[in-house]
């Protein structure tokens, strides 16, 4: 997954272009470039490996490259090593056309071979290059000019692809297509810009248009032009979208790290989360089109979702099953597409993303349409790929999230589950009046019991300080209190890189216990009160084999006796405490990761979300 960024416009376009980069870093950062025209002469085009910073000095922050249009680029390998020669931007052989991509042409291996026929010689070890010279040899081939040309490349090249080109006999002119990875187009007062994801323009406007699949165009200085595959015009079709993010939001502020704002964001973008559906004592998702029959009228719900999203879903299940009488059933939608069950009559496909551009998910989406399910997306991102395909969308509203490990996301997501969960047990009557009026009293108390918890972090900067030298930790729970050791392991082992598992605190005797002994870390979280016993007596045998124990648990239960550390979070009715209890295991993760030197925002190997097979 890389990002790409395009600029036509009054101003120098390589201050704009090297800007929006740095918002897109999260998405690639082992090699950047960019490529700057000025009217009529050949783009100059600047390359570096590694992070974007050495890109910045190499064009002393932009101001050795001269001109009002441009693209720009920071990549993730995935066809060649990360070096200079296979940064982009690419080019044709005469500059004829020069692009950034962000995608996989998947029979990037057969165009080669079709243009290495036709002459056409090869530098490096990209499906871009091919792309780019494919989409020259159609424009020479047949005389065609960029739209016709890069809609011919659509049909040709199979796979995913958010591309920008210039074009010799077009100046001050970009060119865009989409299919498959995400590309929004802008137009600001000094000028129109395209990118990846809209942290990139936010400082210039914040009016959007979203491209779709099988879509292309042209931004110039003043206008967006939109084209589908025929060549059609259809800018009057395309709506512009506003994107209320604030423009600081995708800035680290005065924080060290994205992920620490992000921490610390939880309790605002929780209460937003809330107040966007809870309406004195009653639950409104009017704004998602789904109706209250239809809610009521569902025999199961099936969940859909990858990484953290997928543990919320856990959670989601969970309080589906405990309490609106329907089942529920969580599946890896990376494991949905090998899967051949029968899905049952009055179902609801429920997809988890942060993103909106998770393809594992985006397929388990369009396979449970091609099924005849309704399906409903709650995601972060307006206008993303899964909101647009689909029946129904609950947003959380969680703001821009920049670190690679999810946290806010994760957190709002579990209040869109406790609030269906409510919704659906009150429509079926599951559930009496007084108790859900208790639930939603609940709810609203975990903003300031966040805040609490992050108040007191200095409790877990003290104790990550031992996690630095371990080699393996687990995380133990029962029930609900396990759905939130699956995160918290993630969590742990996306950003510190020490091997971590999360264990249903039952199986840990089934054979795990095997691998406990002196200085092995065990996270212990119990808060749900009828399980505490039990989840002792796994302490305890912990213990037994000198593991050392922390115990994450609610103010009225007493670990001393049972741990080595106690992290005690504020009291709640249990089907809420992972909203608590995942606060303190992502405050580990991030101490313990900066403890070890770690950039916390940008874990080795793993990007934002997952656009790729
Ligand atoms: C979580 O910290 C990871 N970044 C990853 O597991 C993520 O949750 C997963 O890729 C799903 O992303 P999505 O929510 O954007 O679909």
């Amino acid at each position: 997954m890389c990002g790409i960024v395009g600029y036509v416009g009054n101003e120098e376009a390589a201050p704009i272009l090297l800007h929006g980069l740095s918002k897109l870093e999260y998405r690639g950062y082992d090699s950047a470039g960019i490529a700057v025209r000025k009217k009529e002469l050949d783009p100059q085009i600047v390359k570096a490996e590694g992070k974007l910073i050495n890109l910045i000095n190499k064009t002393n922050d932009g101001k050795l490259l001269i001109g009002n249009s441009g693209i720009g680029h920071t990549r993730w390998a995935t066809h060649g090593v990360a070096n200079e020669i296979n940064a982009h931007p690419h080019a044709s052989d005469d500059f004829n056309i020069i692009g950034v991509h962000n995608g996989i042409i998947e029979n990037y291996k057969e165009l080669k071979e079709k243009l290495l026929g036709h002459g056409y010689k090869f530098y490096s070890e990209t499906d871009t290059e091919v792309l780019i010279k494919l989409i020259d040899y159609y424009c020479k081939k047949y005389k065609l000019g960029p739209i016709d040309a890069i809609n011919k490349t659509m049909v040709r090249a199979r796979g995913s692809y958010a591309v920008a080109i210039m074009c010799k006999n077009y100046p001050d002119q970009v060119w865009f297509a989409k299919k498959g990875s995400p590309l929004i187009v802008a137009k600001g007062e000094n000028g129109c810009f395209l990118a990846s994801d809209v942290p990139a323009i936010l400082k210039y406007t914040n009016e959007v248009y979203y491209v779709n699949d099988l879509e292309c165009g042209v931004i110039t200085k003043n206008d967006v032009k939109f084209y589908d595959l025929n060549g059609d015009d259809i800018t009057a079709k395309k709506e512009l979208k506003i994107i209320n993010w604030k423009t600081d939001a995708a800035d680290k502020g005065r924080y060290p790290y994205f992920m620490a704002k992000e921490i610390d964001e939880q309790p605002q973008a929780v209460k937003e989360t809330i107040d966007a559906y809870v309406k004195e004592c009653s639950i409104d998702f009017e704004s998602s089109g789904i109706t209250n029959d239809y809610l009521k009228s569902l025999d199961v719900i099936y969940i859909y979702a990858c990484g953290s999203a997928y543990h919320a879903g856990m959670v989601g299940q969970y309080l589906i099953e405990n309490l609106t009488g329907i089942n529920a059933r969580i599946e890896l939608a990376s494991e949905f597409k090998y899967r051949n069950y029968r899905m049952r009559p009055n179902a609801l496909a429920i997809f988890i993303s942060q993103s909106g551009e998770t393809k594992d998910t985006h397929e388990a989406l369009l396979k449970c349409k091609s099924m005849g399910i309704k399906t409903l997306a709650i995601c972060n991102v307006k206008g993303s790929t899964i909101t647009r395909d689909a029946d129904f969308n609950i947003y959380t509203y969680a703001g821009p999230e920049i670190a690679v490990a999810t946290t806010k996301a994760y957190s709002c997501q579990l209040i869109i589950m406790y609030l269906l969960a409510i919704k659906i047990a009150y429509l079926k009557g599951t559930v009496d009046y007084e108790t859900i009026k208790g639930y939603l009293a609940s709810i609203r108390t975990i903003p300031d019991k966040i805040r609490a918890i992050i108040d007191k972090k200095e409790i877990v900067q003290h104790l990550a300080t031992r996690f630095i030298v371990k080699h393996d930790v687990f995380f133990i729970g029962r029930g609900i209190d396990y759905t939130v050791c699956m995160e918290g392991s993630l969590k742990f082992k996306e950003i510190t890189y020490i091997h971590s598992e999360a264990y249903a605190a039952g199986e840990l005797k089934h054979g795990p216990i095997s691998l406990i002994e002196e200085g092995v870390a065990v996270v212990a979280v119990a808060t749900q009160p009828d399980l505490i016993e039990k989840s002792i007596s796994n302490m305890t045998e912990v213990k037994a084999r000198k593991g050392s124990v922390v115990a994450v648990t609610t103010e009225n239960n007493d670990m001393e006796n049972n741990s080595k550390h106690q992290i005690y979070v504020p009291n709640i009715n249990y089907l809420f405490s992972p909203s608590l209890t995942i606060i303190p295991l992502q405050l580990l993760s991030y101490y313990t990761s900066i403890d070890k030197g770690i950039n916390p925002d940008k874990p080795k190997n793993l990007a934002k979300s997952v656009t790729v097979e």
